[in-house]
């Protein structure tokens, strides 16, 4: 491509984990409980001004914890969901050489789902408890998954732009003050770091070939594109929760910050691919330093989020059925740990 820069950079440095430049934001301090010891209030303040970590063991306001229960929950639940668009193309992959990718991928994904469970473990949650909530509705997960995969172009247009945009999001969670969710992240960014880059190998591989495969490419951008922008949220106006989650620096950048570092990022990586972002207003504006761009369809999302995507029930009938037929696996393996436990009490009396 005349022109074209050698390389695109796919994760900004700046942006690597643990190298993010501090936010500074102002506690908003809520009362502790009246039958809280002394200085428990101070302590967790004190924590969170100095960047340091709470830990499960740490005194917390009870609105932290119901907070991040809530985030990572949602997180897990997404990660698990988001594993059905592409499994569905596991029995189709062109290649046996995509297909170990793709499994490897999707694999990843059930991981993250389990560590960022067992984070909300570490605050009181009961997984079982989640994963009802999930199923009956109650618990949301990320709206991206909601939209169908409908060739295999779909695959490499979810790892460029869906993995691309959860890394803007969780970079900076690896600087979150819950010390279990911060230390997930760290593992779960290092995989989707590969998973970006699976993802535009395979477009750019595509665009290599023939016309066909450049117009599947091309129909994969305009469909996902703006799904993935709502994937940061509704604009900072409309985010009532995220000025409390900053504060507490749960959260380190508003949604409309990591929308528009996702959009400055990925728009070279779509020059040196040689796809067009479907976006007629996208342009780099020289003042701001920054690109201007459209506003995502807001109906469509809260539609979505509704519970009135495309694919909305296709994936929660999936989910259900998956945890209805995994029953036994549970029952098993809790025989199998009484059996265990219940042996190594015979052991240590005898
Ligand atoms: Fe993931
Ligand atoms: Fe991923």
């Amino acid at each position: 491509m005349p022109g074209a820069r050698k390389h695109v950079t796919l994760i900004p440095n700046e942006w690597s984990v643990g190298k993010l430049v501090t936010m500074t934001t102002t506690h908003a301090a809520e009362a502790p409980p009246p039958d809280a010891p002394d200085g428990l209030q101070e302590h967790f303040d004190a924590t969170i001004a100095r960047d340091q970590r709470i830990e499960p063991r740490d005194w917390m306001p009870e609105g932290y914890r119901k907070t991040l229960i809530r985030q990572i929950a949602q997180h897990a639940h997404s990660e698990i969901i988001g594993m059905q668009p592409e499994g569905e193309w596991i029995t189709r992959a062109p290649s046996l050489r995509r297909k170990a990718i793709l499994f490897a991928k999707v694999q990843d994904e059930a991981g993250h789902g389990l560590y960022l469970y067992s984070a909300a473990e570490t605050l009181g949650a009961d997984r079982d408890d989640l994963t009802r909530r999930l199923i009956e509705g109650r618990q949301k997960y990320s709206s991206i998954f909601n939209y169908p995969t409908l060739s295999f172009a779909d695959v490499g247009v979810i790892g460029w732009f869906v993995d691309g945009a959860a890394i803007c999001n969780q970079v900076p969670l690896c600087r979150s003050s819950y010390g279990p969710y911060a230390r997930a992240m760290v593992r779960i960014c290092k995989e989707e770091s590969f998973h970006q880059r699976q993802g535009y190998e395979l477009l750019m591989t595509m665009m290599r070939g023939t016309d066909a495969q450049r117009e599947m490419v091309q129909d994969a951008v305009d469909r996902w594109w703006w799904p993935s922008l709502m994937m940061f949220g509704p604009p900072d106006d409309a985010s009532p929760n995220s000025a409390r989650s900053m504060a507490w620096k749960i959260k380190r950048h508003s949604n409309d910050e990591l929308r528009r570092r996702f959009v400055d990022m990925t728009v070279p990586q779509a020059e040196k691919l040689g796809v067009t972002l479907p976006d007629p207003q996208l342009r780099w504006n020289e003042e701001s330093g920054h690109h201007d761009f459209g506003t995502p369809d807001w109906d469509e999302l809260m539609r979505v989020i509704k519970g009135d995507g495309p694919c909305n029930d296709r994936r929660m009938e999936r989910r259900r059925t998956a945890h209805e037929e995994g029953a036994w696996v549970r029952e098993a393996a809790t025989a199998h740990a009484a059996k265990q436990a219940a042996r190594a009490e015979k052991g240590a009396a005898a």
